[in-house]
């Protein structure tokens, strides 16, 4: 592994690229207003609702919502993870990436991984050959010809065939570096032979065309079925999904993504039209697949074979799947009928068959309470706190969405635990700290300024200009016993910008990349408070004058009250001393 990037770098690269550049050598833009503009690359549309804003160094659609800084473009555009967004912004600006605390010589490590790449090639080339050639291979081809399969799409997923020997590799290829690559085993006495023999091989290749793997398939009965390459350099299987280039090639943006279990299944489905299916390799889908899918899909459908396994591997599947549900993406669960896999259901009904299922597919949250309620007696009080207890750590692990809100409603209303309040409370308020997103749909334009409350606008500006927190530090505001919406967002941000001292706002939105606050940040960095920029330092100043107002003004009359009723403790009775000193200076000010 190379050493971690460090932030300073991603941060200085933030304010070195202007994103108006980028994304105009991606998607060609116009100059309106302020604001640059297209047609957005992430949904069809006839007018451009996609704009970028210079100053912000952030892109907005007011079409499908998507927005963020120049990494997040590349993220999405280019379909890539966050290090090779990095990589790739750096490459635009003609600069390397520096890598922490690595003792080896990273140019080295890349080099060997090259070569690796280019034996993997070179192999996969070989057992496709002897597929094709050898008299062994003939019975290897009878066997895919037997199960349906077709030469073309043999061809497509680069099909071979190992052939039945211990050193068809090791005498044909450098022997170090099979094996690295995983290819061959060692056994005693430092002697070493092939890992895959007599089977049909399926390459595994990454987004990139790379070939990182294989699976090899036995052509009878014997054991074990399937191998695979173990864990290498190149190779992590909870990180990697067969059949994901293959699909990609066929279309870059998959309406929906099906996960079957099988090489087969992958094979079978592609060769009938359905060319949208990968396979978690012999393992659950863990989150970092369905992280990767998700950035080519919105919509994941899992697909279980009927049987008991398939039915518990449909429910482990629901931790990995909570977690990623972000707003925006959606998972369904298809059970197929007993006795069958994708691939032989596939062969019985044909295209058409098969797609129904797909479309009548469970919605996550109709298998998930499906599955209480068919495992527990919701008509007795027991079976309902059972349903609460089972159902709430998985609903916990849902990021704060819409989404969220509904299923905690739908699990009150299954349980009648009104003890949810609290926690479907603590959903609510904080999508409600956030200006609400836009709808998705709907392409309505940020509100105007005057519905905007003093806090909303003062959050917003001070995201939108983060050097505006000077100010707050010049005045030595004693923030102790306010309470104003947003209150808790509004520092969050005042700490983060003390702490990390943001250029602008797209550096820090990525100090908010993946955390609970990184929707309502963004939200606040497109809000349109129509302030001038001349205007800027005033409008901040006097609004977070009235939210500094309203607030003391709220925190007065609550000690007060309290102080009538149930009277103070020392504590309080210092803070209202404070409170009514500071009053009175600011009536004092307002006088002279
Ligand atoms: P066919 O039996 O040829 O139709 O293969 P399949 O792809 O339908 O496989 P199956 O449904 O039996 O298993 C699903 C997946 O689990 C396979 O594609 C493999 O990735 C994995 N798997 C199955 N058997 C084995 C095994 O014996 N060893 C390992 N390591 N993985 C296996
Ligand atoms: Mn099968």
């Amino acid at each position: 592994m190379s050493g971690r990037i460090p932030r300073e770098f991603i941060d200085e690269l933030l304010v070195r690229v202007d994103i108006v550049d980028l994304i105009d050598s991606h998607v060609p833009l116009k100059k309106t207003g302020n604001n640059f503009v297209a047609r957005c690359p992430f949904h069809t549309e006839k007018t451009p609702s996609f704009s970028v804003n210079r100053k912000k160094q952030f892109f907005y659609c007011f079409g499908c919502g998507a927005s963020g800084n120049a990494i997040s473009f590349l993220m999405d555009f280019s379909h890539l993870d966050f290090v090779e967004a990095v990589e790739d912004l750096a490459g635009f600006a003609g600069i390397e990436v520096p890598r922490e605390s690595i003792e080896h010589q990273p140019a080295q490590k890349k080099e060997g991984l090259n070569s690796l790449y280019t034996l993997m090639e070179q192999v996969a080339a070989f057992y496709a050959d002897q597929l094709r050639t050898s008299t062994e291979g003939k019975k290897a081809v009878e066997y895919l010809k037997n199960r349906g399969v077709s030469s073309d799409c043999a061809s497509d997923f680069m099909l071979g065939y190992a052939p039945d020997e211990w050193q068809a590799l090791a005498t044909r290829f450098d022997q170090k570096l099979l094996l690295e690559a995983g290819l061959l085993v060692s056994k005693e006495g430092g002697q070493f032979y092939d890992r895959f023999r007599g089977r049909i091989m399926f390459p595994i290749r990454d987004k990139r065309a790379r070939i990182i793997g294989f699976g090899g398939r036995v052509l009878d009965n014997s054991l074990p079925k399937y191998l695979n390459s173990p864990e290498t350099p190149l190779f992590h299987k909870g990180k990697e999904v067969y059949g994901l280039y293959e699909l990609l090639k066929k279309d870059t943006k998959p309406k929906k993504i099906l996960i079957v279990e099988g090489y087969m299944d992958v094979i079978a489905l592609a060769q009938f039209g359905i060319h949208y299916a990968v396979a978690a390799l012999g393992t659950a889908a863990s989150q970092a697949h369905l992280d990767l899918l998700f950035r080519f899909s919105s919509e994941l459908v899992f697909c279980f074979d009927g049987d008991k396994a398939g039915r518990e591997a449909a429910w482990r599947a629901m931790e990995s799947a909570f977690s990623t549900l972000k707003d925006g993406r959606q998972i369904r669960i298809m059970l197929l009928p007993q006795n069958h896999d994708p691939d032989s259901l596939m062969r019985k009904e044909g295209i058409d068959g098969f797609t129904d299922r797909i479309q009548a597919a469970e919605t996550l949250s109709e298998y998930f309470f499906g599955h209480f309620s068919n495992e527990l007696n919701l008509s007795e009080m027991e079976g309902r706190a059972q349903l609460v207890n089972k159902a709430k750590p998985y609903m916990e692990k849902l990021p704060e969405s819409v989404f969220k809100e509904m299923m905690f409603t739908r699990l009150k209303e299954l349980s009648g635990w009104t003890g949810l309040d609290v926690l479907e409370n603590k959903a609510t308020l904080a999508s409600k700290q956030s200006p609400k997103q836009y709808s998705r749909t709907s392409g309505k334009r940020p509100q105007d300024n005057s519905r905007l409350s003093s806090a909303r606008v003062a959050i917003a500006l001070l995201v939108q200009n983060p050097r505006l927190a000077e100010l707050l530090e010049q005045r030595e505001i004693d923030w102790c016993g306010l309470e104003f919406p947003g209150a808790e967002l509004f520092k969050n941000i005042l700490r983060m910008i003390a702490d990390k001292n943001p250029a602008n706002t797209a550096v820090l939105l990525e100090c908010y990349r993946d955390t609970a606050e990184e929707k309502s940040i963004k939200a606040l960095a497109l809000l349109d408070s129509q302030v001038s920029d001349d205007k800027i330092e005033a409008v901040f100043c006097d609004s977070l004058d009235r939210l500094l107002t309203q607030a003391r003004e709220t925190a007065l009359t609550k000690l007060l009250n309290k102080g009538k009723t149930e009277g103070l403790d020392a504590q309080e009775k210092e803070l209202l001393r404070k409170m009514l000193t500071v009053k009175i200076l600011v009536l004092n000010n307002r006088n002279l």
